[in-house]
């Protein structure tokens, strides 16, 4: 697809090359940032349509992480981890088409995927590198970056909007995406997800990330 001149693109090199000086791939370091603030282009109204299209996405994003978390502890807690595996590949689809509405589609994503079906698209995979690279101890200069890590996109042609927000790796995490997972617990990932790729990820490291889009309702 046609990208608009007038898109506030966070784009592969202006990252990369402010990447020292800001280390966060932020909406509000891009909004506020003047160094960064001669490669957002657009009017005004672009940019308070921006601004409020990121809030929006960031409130989606936590609900998502909220119901999926709950959704997780619950069969644990009823079921052990297993239940947990079982449980999270029937729960996560409905979860977020349940949010996916007004026009948002809501999801996770990662470069290393349990279920080839959050597997990135080429945006996704760029942002997904830039945001390992912010979380990667050797890339990190001092301060840690600002949460939350996000990045966003939005064609003001077509008033398309995309967003994602980094998922860091947790302690609760470790269980079913560690280095050291429980062998039966392996297995009965193994079983639902043949491909599972998401294994190994360490304290910190970068788990994957949620990513929402919206789509005007006249362009439907
Ligand atoms: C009980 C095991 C279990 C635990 C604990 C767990 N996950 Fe997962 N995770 C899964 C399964 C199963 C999937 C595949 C879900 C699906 O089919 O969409 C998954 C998928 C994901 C995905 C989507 C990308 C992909 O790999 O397909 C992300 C991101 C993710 N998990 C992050 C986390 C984070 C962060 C934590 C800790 C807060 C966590 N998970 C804890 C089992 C678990």
């Amino acid at each position: 697809m046609k990208q608009s001149a007038l898109s506030v693109t966070l784009s592969l090199a202006l990252v990369c090359t402010t990447l020292a000086a800001q280390p966060a791939v932020n909406a509000s370091n891009v909004n506020e940032g003047s160094s960064s603030a001669k490669h957002v282009e657009g009017t005004i109204s672009d940019k308070m349509v921006t601004q409020a299209k990121v809030k929006e996405a960031r409130m989606h994003a936590k609900a998502l992480g909220g119901a999926l978390k709950a959704k997780l502890q619950q069969a644990i807690q009823s079921g052990g981890l297993e239940a947990g595996v079982n449980e999270c590949q029937i729960a996560a689809g409905p979860i977020a088409e349940t949010l996916s509405q007004n026009g948002w589609t809501v999801g996770r994503t990662a470069l290393k995927v349990r279920n080839p079906d959050n597997a990135p698209d080429s945006w996704e995979r760029e942002q997904l590198v830039l945001f390992s690279q912010l979380l990667s101890t050797e890339t990190q200069d001092n301060a840690n970056p600002k949460r939350p890590i996000e990045t966003y996109q939005y064609n003001s042609e077509s008033g398309e909007f995309r967003y994602m927000m980094a998922i860091e790796q947790g302690q609760v995490c470790m269980a079913c995406h560690g280095g050291s997972i429980t062998p039966s617990v392996k297995q009965t990932i193994l079983k639902h997800y043949p491909n599972d790729q998401a294994t190994g990820f360490e304290l910190g490291d970068l788990r994957g990330a949620f990513t929402l889009s919206y789509t005007p309702k006249s362009s439907l």
